[in-house]
């Protein structure tokens, strides 16, 4: 059981990780960018953002959950490390960029609320599991980057709830503003109880 959910997680990250090469493939304005408005997609910070972010968060989203599971840990500990140098780089500027594109966010303040608390608490809970590992804290690192991966993980659940949400209400407006906080106030208690269940290192 546990064996599949973890493959189906991997899949999911698959996928979404490599969704954002959409934007290579269709027209932007087919794309969510059409969504945008003119003033907006002409902010080049905006745009650099816009990029910055999703290339990022494809590939934190693409290559971080290889770093679960003890088995290729310990087999292949400098594979963990330059897999997970590249995690923590992609996710600071993903980060950074979803913080700052939070502050546009479609559906107003409730959902940029919801966008940019994801932000920090993905930027914080990163950075805080680098620092442990510094230190030596093995379980500590472990605990936060459940956290951190919890976070990336709100690219798939956005994914899943939208079209759910927008099925039930026939609101898509409202649907949006919901999924800003749905989509990772469950992932990040499903992350706390996964910690709680396993205090040592796993
Ligand atoms: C976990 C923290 C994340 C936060 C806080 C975040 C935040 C945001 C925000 C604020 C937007 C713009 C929404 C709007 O203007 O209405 C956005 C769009 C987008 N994000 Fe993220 N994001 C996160 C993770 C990721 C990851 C890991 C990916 C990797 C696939 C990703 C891919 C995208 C894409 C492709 C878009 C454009 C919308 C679309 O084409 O569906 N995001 N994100």
């Amino acid at each position: 059981m546990k064996k599949l959910l973890f493959a189906v997680i991997c899949i999911f990250a698959l996928l979404i990780g490599a969704y954002p090469l959409i934007y290579v493939f269709v027209e932007h304005k087919y794309t969510f960018l059409g969504s945008k408005s003119p003033e907006i997609l002409h902010n080049l910070i905006w745009r650099i953002a816009f990029f910055a972010h999703i290339i990022f968060g494809g590939i934190s989203l693409f290559i971080g959950w290889r770093q679960f599971g003890s088995k290729f840990r310990n087999k292949y500990i400098r594979i963990h490390r330059s897999i997970g140098r590249l995690y923590v780089v992609s996710v600071l500027i993903s980060s950074v960029s979803a913080i700052y594109m939070g502050f546009y966010a479609n559906g107003g303040i409730v959902s940029c609320v919801g966008f940019i608390l994801l932000g920090a608490i993905w930027l914080i809970t990163t950075s805080v599991a680098v620092v442990q590992i510094s230190m030596g804290n093995v379980v500590k690192h472990q605990q936060f980057m459940i956290y951190s991966y919890a976070c990336t993980f709100a690219a798939v659940t956005l994914r899943i709830w939208l079209p759910v949400l927008k099925s039930i209400t026939h609101d898509p407006d409202n649907s949006y503003i919901i999924v800003a906080w749905l989509c990772w106030i469950p992932n990040v208690l499903v992350a706390y109880f996964i910690n709680k269940k396993n205090p040592t290192t796993h």
